[in-house]
């Protein structure tokens, strides 16, 4: 009996681990065929000089995470004089005077002292070839993100919660920042109490990027809107991105949820939007985005309207719909809205872009509302 139930386990986890070892399921959409570490064998880091190590060699690495690595406190703590943008309100963020920002941009806000955490204002620098998997709901990476740059490639991040980048302060940290890249997959990921972005794409190219079934989890206790909701969720700003936004949880957040703007092709499809309390796209100059098949609940607006620089198809009717079908290869989903300010984006003159890319499928807002629930975030898979 024993080994039949051996048997019948290894065929399981070996028909899932589609993207090589320790990963589950493959990239949809621009990242497909992404492999990470391929089938290097596993290592298991179990000190945070091992972990980083492995994360910037230049071997293809399976890293398995299966505890927390905390970083905070780990280099020092810094005070000094930043500014208060928001007022001095216990409820509003604060903002480190990094390479003088306060005094370039905020020059009449009020002087506070900040003290800071300095682990969590540069993240872990994440080489070519690597698979970077939790186990189970284990993999917390604490007080410090994670950076792919200068070139990095072929890379999954899965199943990893990035959490407490100095969260009081603007500067603080990224949890994510990709710029200069190509191939990345950010799946089952969640990030929390970050300092700056969530997810940040820098001015150099972020080539064929994926982020699905993630959750970007807003809410804190300082906020640059003073209101328990974070600002600065997501930013795709590069010089030629081409982004997959699917299945994502993006929740108690007020605005920037994406900022878009560079030279970005952004399809943002099934995810579900919810408690926003200001703005989810901003739609800059350079920013071509589609949505589709996506839930928006209690979002105060779904695009902030004040400056739409941009172009954005929101898949207004099933009608409209049908011109995805020659670049998209389906026909686009209409949205749901539930106590929210919906905006309708008609424009249809950038599909071409889609062409001989890999788009990910859609289903229909209603089946995302019920999924995205029980899917995004660590500890689903
Ligand atoms: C990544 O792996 C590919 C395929 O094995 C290899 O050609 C490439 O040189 C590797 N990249 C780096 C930077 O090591």
């Amino acid at each position: 009996m024993k080994s039949t139930f051996f048997f019948g386990a290894a065929i399981t986890a070996f028909a899932k681990l589609t993207s090589g070892a320790g990963v589950t399921g493959a990239a949809e959409g621009f990242a497909k065929g992404v492999t990470g570490g391929g089938s290097a064998t596993p290592v298991y880091p179990t000190t945070n000089a091992q972990l980083v190590s492995y994360l910037g060699d230049s071997s293809a690495r399976v890293i398995i995470l299966t505890k927390t690595f905390d970083f905070t406190g780990t280099e020092g703590t810094t005070t000094s004089t930043g500014c208060a943008p928001w007022g001095t309100a216990s409820a509003c963020q604060l903002a480190i005077n990094k390479d003088s920002w306060c005094d370039n941009y905020e020059s009449s806000a009020p002087k506070v002292s900040v003290s800071y955490d300095n682990a969590g204002v540069l993240g872990i620098t994440v080489k070519s070839n690597k698979s970077l998997v939790g186990q189970g709901s284990a993999g917390i990476i604490k007080g410090k993100g994670l950076r792919i740059v200068s070139g990095a490639s072929n890379i999954i991040i899965q199943n990893v919660h990035i959490t407490n980048l100095n969260p009081k302060y603007v500067w603080g940290g990224d949890a994510i920042t990709l710029d200069n890249t190509d191939l990345v997959w950010i799946d089952h990921v969640k990030t929390s109490l970050i300092g700056r972005q969530h997810i940040v794409l820098g001015n150099n190219p972020s080539k064929r990027v994926t982020i699905s079934n993630s959750e970007i989890d807003g809410s804190s206790s300082w906020s640059a809107t003073c209101d328990g909701h974070h600002y600065w969720a997501m930013y795709f700003t590069g010089s030629n991105d081409l982004v997959t936004l699917k299945g994502n949880y993006i929740h108690h957040t007020s605005g920037r949820s994406p900022k878009v703007a560079g030279n970005t092709l952004l399809h943002a499809v099934n995810n579900y939007w919810y408690a926003n309390s200001g703005h989810a796209f901003e739609v800059d100059s350079g920013a071509y985005i589609v949505v589709e098949g996506s839930v928006f609940q209690n979002v105060d607006l779904m695009v902030d309207t004040s400056s739409v620089g941009g172009k954005i198809f929101t898949s207004p009717s099933t009608s409209a719909n049908a011109a995805c079908s020659a670049y998209l290869g389906h026909t686009c989903q209409v949205n749901a809205f539930g106590s929210t300010t919906s905006y309708t984006g008609s424009d249809t003159s950038f599909f071409s872009s889609f062409s001989g890319k890999n788009v990910a499928s859609a289903s229909t807002a209603s089946s995302a509302q019920s999924s995205v629930l029980s899917n995004a975030g660590i500890g689903k898979i």
